[in-house]
């Protein structure tokens, strides 16, 4: 296995995608550490794509905990239904935020994200985590996003 990303120079946010997919699927084989491996997601994503902040929350009980990331410091905890990561957890569905302004009760970690993707992560019928990729970038995600991300999560055996 390579430690070493080869990024598609392509201003098509699908290749990149495309070119990234297996390479994640081939760091992540063979690991079973769900740190390890979030750790490793997180941080492709952020070599790839270069977005703001990129990062997983775990459900401990009824709060949302902060786990690997790459990227500024964030918020350690956030309640069930609480801002896009809380919502997406309680409603166990995909939310994207083309504009962080507009959606009631967003918790900004930082005034500098405009737009962000949050992706539950689903084991056993329930959810155990969160994908959450923020932008500095208003309108930065679509289903391209969610498609890809959902099946790089798909990857991770909680
Ligand atoms: N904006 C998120 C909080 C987490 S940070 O963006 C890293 C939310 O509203 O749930």
């Amino acid at each position: 296995m390579s430690e070493e990303l080869k990024i598609t120079h392509s201003e098509n946010k699908e290749e990149k995608y495309i070119a990234l997919y297996p390479q994640i699927c081939s760091l992540i084989e063979g690991e079973k550490d769900i740190i390890a491996n979030m750790a490793n997601i997180s941080a492709a994503l952020k070599e790839t794509f270069n977005f703001f902040w990129v990062g997983f929350y775990l459900v401990k009980g009824t709060q949302l905990v902060l786990g690997p990331f790459q990227g500024p410091v964030a918020c350690t905890r956030i309640a069930y239904g609480k801002g896009v990561c809380g919502t997406a957890w309680e409603e166990n569905k995909t939310i994207i935020v083309p504009d962080v302004n507009n959606f009631p009760g967003h918790i900004a970690c930082s005034s500098l994200s405009q737009s962000e993707i949050v992706i539950p992560i689903v084991s056993n019928n329930h959810v155990v985590a969160v994908l959450d990729v923020d932008s500095e970038s208003l309108n930065c995600f679509d289903e391209i996003d969610q498609k890809y991300l959902t099946l790089i999560v798909e990857q991770l055996n909680f």
